[in-house]
């Protein structure tokens, strides 16, 4: 099936609750009509219910008049509560009640703080918004997953080409979040976007920890990062198929890996790709996207409690529709490994 299809169809088996405090930008709006009318999420939106209710009107957009659930900011009976949210999770960082308050006039901030208050699942922003914004909130409020310390994000590719991957699938991280990650972080991206094949897509991963050298061929501290973290992943996950480091072409040609790394644990047939760096990764996902005419879906954010997504600038209404489906999913994945957790205890 299409992947757009499919995650809007498993989006609407569970449907879960999606902020979107970007309320007055006319391609949300759009993608916002679309997502109650195709039954994919409830939508929450965030400004004067009467003028975000104007807004929608005028581009005729009956099931948001009608269906989205619209909080204001400046008259919202729960307003002392999150208030006193806010404190209680920044008072350490100097944030009492007089700046919790400013930061609720911020909508990313009330998005952030309404999901963390249990009110919403999840939150798709960044179509006027730059990523660091969108992520500041959830970094400060809604924090990692139990288990998981450092955010990141990864690309879902949907290559022309078949042969490579699952399908023509495959994931890419981190392209859009950590900078330069410490051994230690390129470990955790690994196992994160591991759990993000599982749970997203339903894919057992095969990953590559990715270099400018396979297997000891060459020599940097550079290349001892990724082999140490990926030494890491294998010596705590045994059963995550897992090797590293190694060059792009011995990680999907099998001929290639077949030459270079005759022992390695994964053919030459990876399905996840974890770049060293985020320069590596946004600069291929972006050559993928543009020579192989790849679509590339991304960047989803994965290690929060509940996750937050963030938009391209020049998304388009069809990009959020699939984000904000993508997001659902990640909600409800998420509340199901927390339940499972708890079960475990
Ligand atoms: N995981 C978990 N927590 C984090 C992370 C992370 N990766 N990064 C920051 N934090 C936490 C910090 O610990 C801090 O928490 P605290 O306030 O409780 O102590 C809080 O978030 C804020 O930390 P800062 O260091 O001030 O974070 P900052 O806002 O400067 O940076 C950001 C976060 C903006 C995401 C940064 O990592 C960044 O700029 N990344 C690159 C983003 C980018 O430009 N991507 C390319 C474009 S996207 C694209 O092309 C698709």
């Amino acid at each position: 099936m299409e992947f757009e299809k499919l995650v809007q169809k498993l989006a609407k088996q569970n449907k879960q609750r999606i902020v979107l405090p970007e309320s007055f930008e006319p391609r949300t709006l759009d993608a916002a009509d679309i997502i109650i009318r195709d039954n994919i999420a409830d939508i929450i939106l965030i400004g004067n219910p009467d003028d975000v209710r104007a807004a929608a009107k005028k581009r005729n957009l009956s099931h948001v008049v009608s269906k989205a659930t619209i909080i204001d900011p400046l008259n919202h009976p729960k307003i002392d509560e999150y208030i006193a949210l806010i404190v209680s999770l920044r008072k350490s960082k100097g944030v009492f009640e007089n700046t919790a308050r400013e930061l609720l006039k911020n909508p990313l901030y009330l998005a952030a703080t309404i999901i963390k208050a249990g009110d919403a699942d999840g939150e798709v922003a960044g179509a006027e918004n730059a990523t660091g914004d969108v992520l500041r909130p959830g970094f400060q409020l809604i924090k990692t997953s139990p288990g998981i310390s450092l955010v990141s994000s990864v690309f879902v590719i949907i290559l022309k080409d078949k042969e490579f991957g699952d399908d023509g699938i495959m994931l890419f991280a981190d392209c859009a979040v950590n900078p330069n990650p410490t051994e230690d972080e390129l470990a955790e991206i690994a196992v994160t976007t591991a759990r993000t094949a599982q749970n997203l897509l339903a894919i057992t991963p095969r990953i590559a920890m990715l270099s400018f050298s396979t297997h000891g061929s060459a020599k940097h501290k550079m290349i001892d990062k990724v082999a140490t973290a990926t030494k890491t992943v294998q010596d705590n996950y045994p059963d995550l198929l897992i090797d590293g480091e190694m060059q792009l072409d011995a990680a999907i040609i099998p001929e290639v890996c077949a030459k270079k790394a005759p022992n390695a644990r994964i053919k030459g047939n990876a399905n996840v790709l974890i770049f060293p760096s985020l320069e590596a990764g946004n600069i291929a996902y972006k050559l993928v996207q543009r020579f192989a005419h790849a679509d590339a879906y991304g960047p989803i954010i994965q290690g929060l409690a509940a996750p937050i997504n963030d938009l391209s600038r020049g998304c388009s209404v069809n990009d959020i529709v699939n984000v904000v489906a993508m997001t659902a999913i990640q909600a409800h994945k998420g509340k199901k490994e927390t339940m499972k957790n708890a079960s475990n205890i």
